[in-house]
């Protein structure tokens, strides 16, 4: 039997230990023995110990003091206590310092078996969820934020303390520098981390849809809806909503979401009922919403109740250092993924690497290199494989393609499309860059039945 489970019996009593410890050990565990409290403590010191039995009444240290040692020196081990001499106190006493069972002598072996078993079924949910745990934040945690400049080392920092409150955050940064990846940091290293994470891009919702999505509707709320539907906040309750792009929020809707952030209740649209919700928000924008709230785009309330914490996310070529890092970091997994050996950079690449302005950030600096890797023979990367733009030095601008035959209609498709690609299916950033409003850019896309980017 591989990985038996240790068992450590402390009893005063010979009889007792011999005849306990011969049984559990034809049951299949690795069992040692202690006379007393100090022993005890000596041999649990050596490690590995799953369980625990002990007597209460035992010369020098009694068990239930054991009890509370062990609890407070070796917290992974289950404990059962044993006594001839019980009374409710003992028992009540030894239940709250986290003993798992409280058993009378003379014992029954069928019970003592039955609860050891129980102890190997807990340990066994207690492990995968802590495996679950692990594998979230080796995937989320702020440990996969790559980078050793100054302002990355403080944003970890902010990170760490902030996971272990319940404040709200406000991440701002341009477009690919990380923004998301700190939300999901956040989530996942907090108290927070096993209940609901939900996102809502509110850059990505006409306003009437965006406020739908958020307060959910009571059937019958408006033509279409057929039946109740829970929204992002009532989904998120326990956990985290991440609101992305939140410097797009209509100003209607910013009232609103004031009022949830401040009191925690809203009503379902076309409903009267008051739910109350426990949500951590955490938000996210690429704007600079000071300057949004002198244009009285973006109100002043909403952003003192956001800014309690702020990060700031710089761009990549305020901290070009982290770009030899994040390079690594990405050849690692890419080149894993595509099951390849990790391919090296030549100088001259890097070189182009260095001095190129990546707009886009770290996101376009992930696909440059997943996209070099691809292309990359004998294990190197060469300037040729990689974008265009970049070996040429210059970032490259949205711009329509012309061409002789190509009809007004055709163009503005392409182009308006174009742009959704460029601003990540932004659409409130969209119609800013083509110059008309955010309504007139819904009624195009309806119309050249622009599928969503
Ligand atoms: N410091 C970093 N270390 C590693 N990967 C990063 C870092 N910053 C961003 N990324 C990666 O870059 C991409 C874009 O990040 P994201 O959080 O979506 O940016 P934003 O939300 O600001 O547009 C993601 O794939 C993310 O994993
Ligand atoms: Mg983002």
């Amino acid at each position: 039997m591989e990985n038996k489970l240790k068992i450590l019996i402390v009893d005063d009593e010979v009889n007792l230990l011999k005849t306990l410890s011969d049984i559990l050990s034809k049951n299949g565990y690795d069992v040692s023995v202690a006379r007393d409290a100090h022993t005890a403590l000596r041999t649990l010191e050596k490690g590995g110990f799953d369980i625990a039995l002990l007597d209460v009444r035992m010369p020098q240290m009694n068990g239930v003091e054991l009890l509370e040692k062990i609890k407070q020196e070796h917290r992974g081990i289950e404990v059962i206590i044993m006594t001839a001499y019980g009374t409710i106190d003992t028992a009540i006493k030894s239940i709250k310092l986290g003993a798992y069972a409280y058993m009378l002598k003379p014992l029954d072996i069928d019970e003592m078996l039955t609860n050891i078993q129980k102890i190997v079924k807990l340990k066994a949910l207690k492990d995968e969820a802590r495996f679950l745990q692990w594998q979230l934040e080796e995937q989320h945690g702020y440990k996969n934020i790559i980078g050793n400049s100054g302002a990355i080392k403080r944003v970890v920092d902010t990170i760490k303390k902030v996971s272990a409150s319940d404040s709200t955050v406000l991440t701002m940064g341009g477009s690919g520098t990380g923004k998301e990846m700190v939300s999901d940091a956040i989530h996942y290293s907090s108290r927070r981390y096993a209940k609901p994470y939900v996102k809502i891009n509110c850059a990505a919702f006409p306003e009437n849809l965006l406020e739908s999505e958020l307060f959910g509707y009571e059937k019958g709320a408006f033509t279409g809806a057929d039946k109740q539907k829970k929204g992002k906040f009532e989904v998120a309750d326990g956990g985290t909503l991440f609101l992305d792009e939140i410097g797009d929020m209509p100003l209607a809707m910013q009232a609103k979401l004031l009022r949830v952030l401040e009191k925690g209740e809203f009503e379902r649209l076309g409903g009267n009922e008051v739910i109350k919700v426990n949500v951590r928000f955490i938000a996210a924008t690429n704007q600079n919403l000071e300057k949004m709230i002198k244009e009285k785009y973006f109100r002043s309330d909403l952003f003192y109740r956001l800014n309690t914490v702020i990060i700031n996310l710089p761009s990549l070529v305020e901290r070009k250092e982290d770009i030899p890092l994040l390079i690594g970091h990405f050849i690692e997994n890419f080149s894993t993924e595509m099951n390849k050996k990790a391919p090296k950079v030549v100088k001259e690449a890097m070189d182009l690497i260095m001095s190129y302005p990546w707009p886009g950030n770290v996101r376009e600096l992930a696909n440059a290199i997943e996209r070099a890797t691809i292309f990359c023979e004998d294990g190197v990367i060469r300037p040729s494989d990689l974008p265009p733009n970049i070996q040429a030095g210059h970032a490259e601008v949205p711009s329509a393609e012309t061409s002789g035959d190509l009809t007004l209609e055709v163009l503005e498709k392409r182009h308006i499309s174009n742009t959704l690609k460029h601003t990540k299916g932004n659409k409130n950033e969209a119609a800013r860059v083509l110059g008309i409003h955010r309504e007139t850019l819904y009624k195009k896309i309806k119309k050249f039945n622009i599928k969503d980017v």
